[in-house]
């Protein structure tokens, strides 16, 4: 399988755009998971609602397909207002913020995603933009220059990140909430699947949900994704309902194991066991080992990879945990044995 097609790559692919929209939940009454991000949520948006003002602006952080997107959506729903969306790399110039923010209406949501790639001369507008809701644009340049100063409707910014850590400090400060969004329980993949199986009408049995749920790696975006194609091989090989047998050969002939890992997780895996003796290794290394460009990893994989325990994280580098060698089926010798926890 081609890299930029894998089954369980957590960015959105062109064909997830189509059934994206209507499995979005639109409201947080539909909004599984996340309790500790949507409670206090909830709060500042009824706040919000009854000051008649708008939200706070918020930044969401976490991995890519774990609900952002959603989120912002849900904020501008739940507000009752418009929302802009645009993303960090498509807005070039000062001028092209400049000219969405003036076109903001009172209340109204503007979404930026990968807000950590906004260029600095861009970022600097959205200082003032953000704390007083004026725009201070210099008109002209050298002598002749000057500085004019625009009110601005009040309106809610919204960001995301896969990367807090690549946000500058005076953009983060000014966000008044601040929310990360962590991998999902088994269990509320579950939900989802059910959910997103209501709605596309899809026929599948309780077992099946939970096993697509487990091999999803803590992202809806996979769990979605999956489900589509297990019921496409539920209707070429099967009756078209969805029950264990057709997921079992569904999920492994996508090459996803028991564990929701895939071709480049374990050769992670295995690159720290078999070539660094267990590790620890340095991003660097393992990403020039498998080929993958480190942020990808860093994003994408390491995540699930140290959620679900296969690695750990030392000052060091990336250890192998003792989960990892049983997973790949590896002995462990008495003495490697002596030195896991
Ligand atoms: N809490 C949730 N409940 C139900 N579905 C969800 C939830 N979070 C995400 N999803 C599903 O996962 C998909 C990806 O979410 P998205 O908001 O695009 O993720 P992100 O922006 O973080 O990459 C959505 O289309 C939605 O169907
Ligand atoms: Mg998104």
């Amino acid at each position: 399988m081609e890299e930029h097609e894998r089954i369980t790559a957590a960015n959105l692919s062109r064909e997830d755009t189509d059934t994206e929209i209507s499995l979005r939940p639109k409201y947080l009454s539909e909004y599984i998971g996340q309790k500790n991000a949507t409670e206090n949520l909830k709060i500042f948006i009824d706040a919000a609602r009854m000051r008649s003002e708008p939200l706070d602006h918020v930044l969401f952080y976490g991995p890519p397909g774990l609900g952002k997107t959603t989120l912002a959506g849900i904020i501008a729903n739940e507000m009752n207002v418009k929302i802009k969306v645009t993303s960090g790399p498509a807005i070039e110039r000062a001028g092209d913020l400049a000219a969405i923010l003036t076109n903001l209406e009172e209340n109204d949501v503007l979404f930026i995603d990968e807000i950590h790639r906004l260029n600095r001369s861009v970022e600097e507008i959205l200082y003032s933009a953000m704390e007083d809701f004026v725009l201070d644009i210099v008109i002209g340049k050298g002598p002749a220059a000057r500085s004019i100063r625009l009110d601005l409707s009040k309106f809610t910014l919204v960001g995301a990140t896969t990367r807090a850590g690549s946000v500058s400090p005076p953009l983060r400060d000014r966000f008044g909430v601040v929310s990360k969004l962590d991998l999902y329980r088994n269990e509320e993949l579950e939900q989802i699947i059910r959910r997103s199986a209501d709605i596309l009408n899809i026929d599948i049995d309780e077992a099946s949900a939970k096993e697509i749920a487990m091999r999803s790696r803590g992202t809806p975006r996979i769990s979605n994704r999956l489900l589509k194609r297990v019921r496409d091989f539920s209707q070429v090989k099967g009756t078209g309902r969805i029950h264990m047998d057709i997921t079992n050969i569904a999920l492994d002939s996508l090459g996803i194991d028991k564990m929701g890992l895939e071709r480049l997780d374990r050769e992670i895996l295995d690159i720290i066991i078999n070539k660094f003796n267990g590790g620890p290794v340095g991003i660097d290394t393992i990403s020039a080992a498998v080929g993958e460009e480190k942020i990808t990893i860093e994003d994408v994989y390491e995540p699930y990879l140290l959620q679900a325990g296969f690695i750990h994280r030392t000052q060091k580098g990336r250890t192998a945990a003792k989960q990892a060698y049983l997973h790949l089926g590896i002995n462990i010798s008495e003495e490697e044995q002596f030195s896991f926890k």
